[in-house]
């Protein structure tokens, strides 16, 4: 068998029967994984198992981190409910408790105490691991008059700046300066103001509406993000006794208060989870629910998924179904150009996931991704599973092919380490999953999940063990 096959990619030389390769003939679409992205446990999945059941979604990952900042803006205890088990969380915990805050994580419920903070400064080698946890700066900022975290850095999906953030604190009256890749922020006292934001950043309209709900006056943040997840943290901080206004819209009025006081609240469920679980019924055309949802969350990944043919319904106020397409050609599905858009648009979360299901639908299509600037990774890994997707710029031209072929693959973010597993359901054999540190951030129990309905998904320490000979 040649070396490469036609797209540059490494072909492998010999694949086993059960398509479990020893890791030393593991190559990747770049020739060699970096040693990090291949070390760790890994996912084997036996691909074209028909699923069925009901998938559970959990609370939103990307709202709970919000959450579990904004409860640094009261001197009080904060429980909250339907908190996924996950690294990402795991993380923002280690950097509250080195704050001061006190963090207990019993089940899916996480209590915060930051009555006491004995530091404003957050350590560069935990915020280095986790984005999210520079939406900490607002809260610091307006609680302390004081904040010092490092600059997030980027990641493989972009440079991720925070440059909206930074602007909209210095708009609040605070000074900042960015000295050696911290951050330092100073204000003694924000005073509310009027900012409009370039970019409907879903990181700086939270940094920025925390930061708010302690100024003095009134705050209108304009062009501000309408993702559901900084609804639930403007309905979170509305709990602790905040007063904001236009939760949900583009416009974000706060009026600052003296003071907030602690709550308890609920999670809500994760959209991008339950955008991927529907899909993964589509990728093996079987016949699934997930929830509980919110519908109205996930309008564009279901408009999307119809137009490819799927049947997606309602059941009920907080769960959805998802059936396979009738199509008289058997294709999966068809294809349909899709462009990830700020919120209520596609999410960029499912760019990803729903490629995978592209890469198998009747015709071509184009991903066009709007919002990050370089999250493509996953085209060479589904390449090297028989997909054929070219890139020019951010538009992924998707031709469909009718199976995608199991083979060893390397995850090099949470969204396309997602979009791996779903294309190792559907392809002819077997996958490993490398760099299932990355899906572990935003997937609680994805093998047990999907076990559970069926599909025959191992996690393995050793990447040689063979699961189905257990
Ligand atoms: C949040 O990231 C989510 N993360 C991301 O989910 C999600 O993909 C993203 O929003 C978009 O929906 C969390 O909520 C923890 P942005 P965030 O600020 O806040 C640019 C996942 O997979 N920008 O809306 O970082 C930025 O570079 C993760 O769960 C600036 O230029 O997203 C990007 O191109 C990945 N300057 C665009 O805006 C800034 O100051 C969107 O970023 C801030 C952002």
């Amino acid at each position: 068998m040649k070396d490469f096959d036609n797209r540059g990619n490494r072909a492998f030389s010999r694949i086993d029967p059960a398509g479990l390769l020893e890791p030393e003939l593991w190559p990747t679409s770049t020739g060699m994984a970096a040693s990090s992205e291949i070390a760790g446990p890994v996912l084997k999945i036996v691909g074209k198992q028909t699923l069925s059941g009901h998938v559970p979604i959990g609370g939103s990952k990307n709202s709970a981190l919000a959450l579990m900042a904004g409860s640094l803006l009261a001197p009080a205890a904060c429980r909250i409910h339907n908190v996924p088990r996950l690294l990402d969380i795991e993380r923002m915990g280690q950097i509250l408790a080195t704050l001061g805050v006190k963090v207990s994580h019993v089940g899916n419920t996480l209590d915060l105490d930051a009555s006491s903070l004995r530091t404003c400064q957050a350590p560069y080698e935990l915020v280095s691991q986790l984005r999210a946890s520079f939406l900490i700066i607002g809260p610091l900022v307006a609680r302390l008059g004081v904040a010092r975290v490092p600059l997030p850095g980027g990641c493989a999906i972009g440079s991720r700046p925070v440059d909206l953030h930074v602007r909209g604190l210095q708009a609040l009256g605070a000074t900042v300066q960015i000295e050696h890749g911290v951050v330092h922020a100073y204000a003694r006292k924000l005073v509310g103001t009027r900012i409009y934001l370039d970019y409907p950043s879903v990181g700086a309209t939270e940094t920025l509406m925390m930061a708010a709900t302690l100024a003095e006056g009134e705050t209108v943040i304009e062009n501000a993000a309408q993702e559901p997840e900084v609804a639930d943290l403007a309905r979170f901080c509305q709990a602790m006794g905040a007063r904001i206004r236009g939760v949900g819209t583009n416009t974000v009025v706060v009026v600052g208060v003296p003071r907030l006081h602690g709550t308890e609240y609920t999670v809500i469920p994760d959209r991008i989870e339950a955008s991927t679980y529907l899909i993964a019924g589509a990728i093996t055309r079987s016949e699934l629910t997930v929830g509980p949802v919110i519908p109205d969350h996930l309008r564009a990944v279901i408009a999307k998924l119809r137009d490819m043919g799927l049947r997606v319904e309602e059941e009920g106020p907080n769960r959805l179904r998802i059936a396979p397409a009738q199509l008289s050609s058997g294709w999966i599905c068809q294809a349909t150009d899709i462009q990830t858009l700020p919120y209520p648009g596609f999410p960029t979360d499912v760019q990803a996931p729903i490629m995978a299901l592209a890469a198998l639908s009747e015709g071509s299509c184009t991903i066009e991704e709007t919002v990050f600037e370089n999250r493509m990774h996953h085209i060479p890994e589904l390449n090297r599973m028989g997909a054929d997707i070219r890139l020019k710029n951010r538009v992924a031209i998707v031709r469909g092919v009718p199976s995608l072929s199991g083979a060893p693959v390397v995850a090099t973010d949470l969204r396309a380490g997602a979009a791996l597993v779903l294309a190792g359901l559907a392809a002819e054999g077997c996958s490993t999953i490398y760099g299932l540190h990355y899906i572990d951030r935003g997937y609680e129990a994805i093998d047990e999940k999907l076990r559970n309905v069926g599909a025959k998904v191992y996690r393995c320490n050793n990447p040689a063990e063979d699961p189905t000979m257990a």
